[in-house]
């Protein structure tokens, strides 16, 4: 209803008074209300190029040294506002504005010798949000003005909606970091109390789970360094590799600090605003208010069984690891592993088996691998998961600075774990993935298949409770693609997701990883 009846309100203001942008008297009072901390943006590349938005620029050979250096790396992406994980974001796609590096060589002076830089996406002001006075005063400026505006933190977002608007509230330095070991929900009864970590809306993974483990427990959180688990991750539904056993994020939050988009500072859990904070459990990001902090169960320190396997994938020796993980992944599901999982390879974690139960488990994919040119098999005891993090997940994780389209979807456990047809069905669509389009299938194993969920809590689609898998690909565009390449990728990306979609027509998709629509 709020949500509505403010999309009404800007849309009825563009229409109307879409020739006013603010004044610049607006802006400086918008300025000093968040204290001067309101900026103008340009593109993360732009001091490489000598054209800018249009107009002549001086390149500075410092800067864009040290922008090449951090192309392809989560922190710099992280530290910097104008730059998206994936950078299609930075860009118009559609009119191919943009300013971008050539990610598998930033050094090439070609990006920059050859194009022009434009800002695209990229919102032009925005606010290095510390405290919900900015937000409350940012809202104020847009009701005022009827501005768009966006909320970014990490810039993860697979859809780019952090990107874009007139104005953007950035909440990295939202950063904030608790530990209770008996948190009270506000207004929860007394003798209600959780081991919980209070995180601020912009705090890293990587932070996440130091801090996490320096206080000896363990935080759910994305499998990569500087996803914001208070921002986006939550509200979109926020799947572990110990999702399996211990729930999604959105089953571990406890309590949200945010500012709705009426202006109005409220706590939302079980026992105040709870419709709000149901909705908040997997509604999305951008969609109810801008997040101060969340607060999430914590566990206490564990140790983990991990396994990481991997060979030289060849032309012939993929399928026949994909039946192998299909055959197996039902059993691994109920012993208790999550995981990542390609067609050649694997890592996957379970806090409840013996090592020598890991490794039995795990066997029939290491006998393969070890079988395969190039095969390494590893299964060890890892005291922590931070102690895992820190050593698998940063040469792992998906590569960002990269435009990268991804489609996904939820693969249920019925029918195809249970039934042979079913099976050989999964394996089949993976394997035609690779040899029509060359795309990779990237399996998740973390859905929530052993949590006791408690029904009606959340708001991701019921599909995550059903499911075993989600299973993600994707195409990679080039800095200087044409637009014609740009098409043909998405279709390719649209054309496997309705494999998937056929294969499994009843279930859904984590909303962040899907095609254009
Ligand atoms: C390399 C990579 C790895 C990933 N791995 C995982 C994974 O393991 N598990 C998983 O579940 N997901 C994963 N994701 C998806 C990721 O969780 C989502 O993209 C998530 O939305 C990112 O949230 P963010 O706040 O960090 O990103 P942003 O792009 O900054 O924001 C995402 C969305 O949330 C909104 N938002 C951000 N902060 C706030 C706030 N304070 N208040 C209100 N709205 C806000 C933004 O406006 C936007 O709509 C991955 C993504 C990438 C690119
Ligand atoms: C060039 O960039 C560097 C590094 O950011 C900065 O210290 C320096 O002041 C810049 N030089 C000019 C002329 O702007
Ligand atoms: C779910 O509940 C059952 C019954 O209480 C319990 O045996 C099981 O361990 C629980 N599962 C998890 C993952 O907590
Ligand atoms: C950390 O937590 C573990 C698991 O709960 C416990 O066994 C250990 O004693 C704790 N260590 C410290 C230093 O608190
Ligand atoms: C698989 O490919 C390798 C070379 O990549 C070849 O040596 C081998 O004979 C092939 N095996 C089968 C079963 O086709
Ligand atoms: C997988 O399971 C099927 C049916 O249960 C079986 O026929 C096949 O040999 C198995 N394949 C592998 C590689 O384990
Ligand atoms: C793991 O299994 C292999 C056989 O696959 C065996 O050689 C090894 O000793 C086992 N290790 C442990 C720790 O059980
Ligand atoms: C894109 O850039 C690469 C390297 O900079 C160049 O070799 C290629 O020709 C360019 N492609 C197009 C379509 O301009
Ligand atoms: C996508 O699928 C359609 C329908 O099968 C086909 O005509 C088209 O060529 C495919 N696109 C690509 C890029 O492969």
């Amino acid at each position: 209803m709020l949500l509505l009846s403010l999309a009404v309100h800007s849309l009825f203001l563009s229409t109307v008074s879409a020739s006013r942008p603010p004044t610049d008297k607006q802006w400086a009072k918008l300025s000093k209300a968040v204290g001067g901390r309101l900026y103008t943006s340009l593109p993360l590349a732009a001091s490489c190029f000598s054209k800018v938005n249009g107009q002549l620029s001086t390149p500075n050979a410092t800067e864009c040294a040290l922008v090449q250096q951090g192309y392809t790396q989560p922190d710099s992406r992280f530290n910097d506002y104008s730059a998206h994980m994936m950078p299609q974001w930075e860009t118009c796609q559609t009119t191919l504005q943009r300013c971008l590096l050539n990610s598998d060589n930033p050094s090439d002076s070609a990006a920059w010798e050859d194009h022009e830089c434009w800002q695209g996406a990229i919102a032009p002001r925005y606010i290095d949000v510390r405290s919900a006075n900015d937000v409350l005063q940012a809202l104020k400026f847009v009701k005022e003005t009827g501005i768009r505006f966006s909320i970014k933190a990490s810039g993860h977002d697979y859809k780019g909606r952090s990107s874009f608007g007139s104005l953007s509230l950035w909440t990295k330095n939202l950063n904030s970091l608790s530990y209770a070991a008996a948190f009270e929900p506000e207004g929860g009864k007394r003798d209600e109390t959780y081991s919980a970590v209070t995180i601020g809306a912009g705090v890293p993974t990587e932070d996440i789970y130091a801090f996490a483990d320096q206080n000896n427990v363990t935080v759910l959180g994305g499998y990569a360094s500087t996803i914001a688990g208070a921002g986006g991750w939550v509200q979109a539904g926020g799947h572990s590799i110990l999702s399996p056993i211990y729930g999604l994020g959105v089953d571990r939050v406890l309590q949200f600090k945010l500012v709705t988009f009426d202006g109005v500072l409220r706590t939302a859990n079980r026992y105040q605003n709870q419709k709000l904070f149901w909705a908040l459990r997997g509604g999305g990001g951008s969609t109810f208010g801008v997040v101060l902090e969340a607060t999430f169960l914590a566990e206490p320190r564990m140790s983990l069984r991990v396994a990481s396997i991997s060979f030289t994938p060849t032309a012939n020796n993929t399928h026949d690891f994909l039946q192998i993980l299909v055959n197996n992944s039902y059993k691994w599901g109920q012993e208790g592993w999550g995981g990542h999982m390609g067609p050649a390879s694997l890592i996957n974690v379970n806090p409840l088996l013996t090592l020598e139960q890991a490794n039995a488990s795990v066997h029939p994919a290491v006998e393969y691998a070890l079988g395969q040119p190039g095969g390494k098999a590893v299964v060890e005891d890892i005291p922590s998961w931070q102690a895992f993090f820190t050593k698998y997940v940063p040469s792992a994780q998906a590569s960002v600075g990269v435009q990268t389209i991804l489609g996904s979807r939820l693969i249920p456990i019925h029918p195809f774990f249970t039934e042979n047809t079913g099976k050989k069905a999964l394996v089949n669509l993976m394997s035609k993935m690779i040899s029509t389009y060359a795309v990779n299938p990237y399996i998740i194993q973390g859905t929530p298949f052993l949590y006791n969920y408690t029904e009606g809590s959340t708001s991701v689609t019921p599909a995550w409770r059903k499911s075993l898998w989600q299973i993600g690909f994707h195409e990679n565009m080039v800095y200087n693609a044409t637009l014609q390449t740009m098409y043909s990728q998405y279709e390719i990306v649209n054309n496997i997701t309705a494999w998937m979609r056929e294969l499994a027509p009843e279930s859904g998709a984590y909303f962040v990883l899907s095609a254009y629509m």
